[in-house]
């Protein structure tokens, strides 16, 4: 049987639009595959969205939709970015479609028939006004460390102190407000703690299949692994599978009113995403994945080892079916100064703008390549960074070799191409020829970067040769047209070998240089020699800083030390309103806007949980804000926003304070970081006549992410 690949990425959370570390996953994942292929290797490549879960179905909720519904519009959006980076799977499913939750329910009575699923009663907190229980996310309550108000169920965000729900101090539900009570539920548990799962596993992760650094972090699992309250146990603990209703997922066999925890049905969406692909093609599942010669790959990012390298493989093991045979884990994607991403809100670099800008999807496919490599490491993307290497590297090194040689060919030769070279072109395409086994090797083993800059270094080579030769000198004197049309046909040989190198990277400009070179850039060795050429036409535009501050949303240096409540965008540009001695505040009303107008600012309660001063500058503070918002896994997240108002407040007079954020303010960089939305005040629009400006505080009660209507 012919040598098969199944390749995934991990399901991302259906609870709002890609970010860019989605987009970044997937375009090495892409990027893999079509390399495979082009060795001749098959492939399918195979992703969903992960639908289930409580924070969903509550997300739903709120918008008054069914999480049927809710999954489905963002299911719509996805095909926009997939499509506009060239990440080309073979199929896009769903972990609620109807494939996985009959093979979520089979792997179920699998395990169980194996004797590893067990019942057990817990005591958990219960809303009795919402009439279900409250993940630890939910629960809220004063610290009963440092008594601060407010924290979540898990550990507190003043002192840092990890407990139990149950430790907390009045505790109230998150959703509902009301005090939780305790109350007993069976869960099934999922016996990892079976010396059969720990030797399996065991084994599964320490055979030299992982990287060295996830299979040593992963071995510390096999040791301890610490609990809710913070203390620590010994080697591995049952895997709690179920939900109680109402929860968005499937429910278990025989168990009305029980549902599996997502992350039990999540992966085994890869395979209802390949089953769906088999079907659709009219190929035997079943024999699919009997084929010895399958190799089941992961890509997946750090935060998500533990559900891959022991709950999934042990799943699969002890349901009787194939294990994976590799997890590729990468690094986190920071944006600029290495803020960190968050989960739910991908502040800085929307992948959505960057289309709609009108940018160049394989810069950034470039740009990630030049970064990437093998090992779980995080990456920055670095807007001045990203310029060079697209405009000097990948444009002025590599595109400029197709420039130089072309318009030669075709005015000169009819865009006809010689193949006998003189000794040095003919080194030199040797040269690039002699690379191809270290680049196939470094593509296979995810070291994009080690590829990216030995291809500059043989793009560098060809400069040189061009430097030597210098056609356009040669093109002064009718005397040296053979020679002219060797050094142009070298130049256009070696330009379709590097293409050929990047072809993984960069797949459209690819397709592109197959018709103007006229041969195929699909097979990874290419023996034939370019015979003609059609007219050049230009490849590649070079990224502007322009793009760049559109992209960021960036100012004027003069505009971003505007106080916080001057307009943003306009700011820059539009004078300021004039004083007006008459007018209230100093300043005429603003035309009338509509109840629909007003509905675009989302206003929300937010809560300064930290502030300090700003070194390097005399007006600002930078604010940490929960406007109660969690990330997928229902984690809180917090926004940073900087606010001109240095000159009214001290910073510790500002933290507990409870204040107004406009939520939905494009994210903007400034000199001293990312600023997350803007927090309201008040000031005269004289500023010399009447100084001061205040920030607004709402009436006691209003809790954090409460929106202003
Ligand atoms: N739904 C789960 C995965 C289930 S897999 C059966 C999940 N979803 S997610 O949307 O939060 O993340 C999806 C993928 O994006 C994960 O691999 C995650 O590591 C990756 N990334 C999320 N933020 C990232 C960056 N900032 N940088 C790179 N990848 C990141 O987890
Ligand atoms: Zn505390």
């Amino acid at each position: 049987m012919p040598r098969q690949l199944f390749v995934t990425t991990a399901l991302p959370y259906a609870n709002g639009n890609f970010h860019i570390g989605h987009i970044m996953e997937y375009i090495q994942a892409d990027t893999w595959v079509r390399f495979q292929r082009m060795r001749g290797v098959a492939v399918d490549f195979c992703g969903a969205d992960d639908t289930h879960g409580a924070p969903i179905m509550i997300a739903a909720e709120k918008v008054g939709k069914t999480p049927q519904q809710f999954v489905a519009d963002i299911a719509a959006g996805r095909k926009q970015y997939l499509d506009g980076f060239h990440i080309r799977f073979d199929n896009w499913h769903s972990t609620d479609a109807p494939e996985n939750h009959e093979l979520a329910k089979q792997i179920f009575l699998d395990l169980q028939a194996n004797g590893l699923i067990e019942t057990r009663t817990i005591e958990q907190f219960f809303d009795p006004e919402k009439n279900m229980f409250l993940p630890d996310r939910y629960i809220k309550g004063e610290c009963p460390k440092c008594h601060a108000q407010d924290q979540y169920g898990d550990n507190c965000e003043v002192c840092g102190a990890v407990y139990a729900p149950t430790d907390l101090i009045k505790p109230f539900s998150a959703l509902s407000g009301a005090t939780p009570v305790l109350k007993n539920s069976e869960h099934f548990f999922f016996k990892l703690s079976d010396p059969r799962c720990v030797d399996f596993l065991q084994a599964w992760t320490q055979d030299g299949r992982l990287q060295p650094e996830v299979a040593n972090k992963v071995k510390e699992w096999f040791t301890v692994r610490t609990n809710p309250d913070g203390s620590t146990s010994e080697g591995l603990g049952d895997w709690d599978i179920s939900r109680d209703a109402p929860y968005f997922g499937i429910e278990i066999p025989n168990a009305p009113g029980k549902y599996f925890y997502v992350w039990l049905d999540a992966p085994i969406g890869y395979l209802a995403s390949l089953k769906n692909l088999l079907d659709k093609r009219g190929q035997s599942y079943d024999e699919y994945m009997a084929n010895p010669e399958l190799r089941q790959i992961h890509f997946i990012g750090k935060d998500i080892v533990t559900f891959h390298t022991l709950f999934w493989p042990a799943t699969l093991k002890f349901s009787g079916r194939k294990v994976p045979d590799n997890v590729y884990v990468h690094g986190f994607l920071t944006v600029n100064n290495g803020e960190k991403m968050s989960k739910s809100r991908g502040t800085g670099l929307d992948p959505l703008k960057y289309l709609q800008l009108g940018m160049n999807a394989e810069w950034l496919r470039y740009y990630l390549a030049a970064k990437l490599s093998g090992r779980n490491e995080d990456i920055d993307f670095n807007a001045d960074d990203f310029m060079a290497r697209v405009n000097s590297d990948l444009i002025g090194k590599y595109i400029n070799i197709a420039s130089r040689a072309a318009g030669f060919l075709t005015k000169r030769f009819d865009g006809t191409l010689t193949t006998g070279f003189a000794d040095d072109g003919q080194a030199l395409l040797e040269t690039i020829r002699a690379q191809s086994e270290q680049l196939a090797q470094w593509y296979d083993e995810r070291e994009f970067s080690k590829v990216t800059r030995e291809v500059m270094l043989l793009a560098d080579k060809v400069n040189s040769y061009v430097d030597v030769h210098k056609p356009w000198d040669l093109a002064k004197d009718p005397a040296n047209n053979a020679a002219l049309h060797q050094v142009c046909s070298v130049l256009v040989n070696a330009f379709a070998l590097l293409t050929r190198y990047l072809a993984p990277v960069l797949p459209g400009l690819a397709a592109q240089v197959e018709s103007f070179v006229g041969q195929s850039m699909t097979q990874w060795d290419a023996q034939a020699l370019v015979e003609r050429i059609q007219p050049y036409q230009h490849l590649m535009q070079r990224v502007t800083p322009e793009q760049l501050d559109a992209l960021f949303g960036v100012k004027e240096p003069e505009a971003q030390e505007k106080p916080a409540q001057a307009a943003p965008k306009k700011a820059a540009k539009a004078a300021p309103a004039p004083v007006d001695p008459n007018a209230p505040g100093g300043e005429a009303l603003a035309p009338t806007i509509s109840i629909d107008d007003f509905a675009k600012v989302d206003l929300r309660i937010a809560k300064i949980l930290a502030c300090e001063a700003v070194e390097g500058s005399t007006k600002l503070l930078r604010l940490t804000l929960d406007a109660g918002e969690k990330n997928a896994e229902g984690q809180p997240t917090t926004r940073n926003v900087f606010s001109g108002i240095a000159s009214m407040y001290q910073p510790e007079q500002l933290v507990g304070k409870l204040t107004v954020l406009v939520a939905n303010l494009a994210p903007r960089k400034m000199k001293f970081g990312m600023s997350e939305g803007m927090v309201l005040a008040a000031s005269h629009a004289d500023e010399a006549a009447q100084p001061g400006i205040y920030v607004l505080e709402p009436f006691p009660g209003a809790q954090p992410g409460m929106r202003i209507h």
